[in-house]
């Protein structure tokens, strides 16, 4: 068993949620915003920021996509799609909903699929950001939290598919 850490607690995850869903409820209003999660990480953030964004207009789909070897705590760049999105995002405001962006490759990655698809936009979010790992020119839009470059797990997060559910972002000693 690995050491957990605590690292952002669950008062300040939703704190920090809340602004972010503020944040795009001011960008978008009452427009149709699809938000894409990419599963499995970026669930738990995905669904208590949607709860969160005031909007009677929010669309949630999921992208299946897997860059990480088994037990392995880096991405191999290497990434294999597993299930695509389901709705017509055609002329529709889509938000890249991701858990934490490390290298940049799989949110690089995702913005040209999603492209591929002619949305009207595409905007990136992340709960976190890794900014000193990057290897990839991307953009992200609504960043939740920046991390150092620690090995984090919880709130959707895991390590070997272990310690998703925790409520909480830890980080592995
Ligand atoms: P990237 O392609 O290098 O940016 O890696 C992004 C993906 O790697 C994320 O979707 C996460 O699933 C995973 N990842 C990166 N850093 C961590 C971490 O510290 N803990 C858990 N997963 C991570
Ligand atoms: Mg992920």
């Amino acid at each position: 068993m690995e050491k957990i850490k605590t690292l952002i607690n669950e008062e300040k995850l939703n704190n920090r949620i809340e602004e972010l869903a503020m944040q795009i409820y001011n960008d978008f209003g009452d427009e149709e915003t699809v938000l894409v999660c990419i599963l499995k990480g970026a669930t738990y953030f995905t669904i208590d920021l949607s709860k969160k964004i005031k909007s009677n207009n929010v669309i949630l789909d999921f992208i299946k996509i897997s860059s990480y070897g088994v037990g392995n705590r880096e991405t191999t760049g290497h990434i294999d799609f597993k299930l695509g999105i389901s709705e017509n995002i055609e002329d529709k405001n889509v938000i890249i909903v991701e858990d934490i962006v490390d290298s940049g490759k799989t949110m690089k990655y995702l913005i040209e699929y999603i492209k591929t698809k002619k949305p009207k936009t595409v905007k990136t979010c992340a709960l976190l950001d890794k900014p000193s790992r990057r290897t990839e020119d991307i953009t992200i839009d609504y960043v939740g939290f920046t991390v150092e470059n620690l090995f984090v797990v919880g709130y959707g997060m895991d390590y070997d598919e272990k310690y998703r559910n925790l409520p909480y972002i830890g980080y592995i000693e």
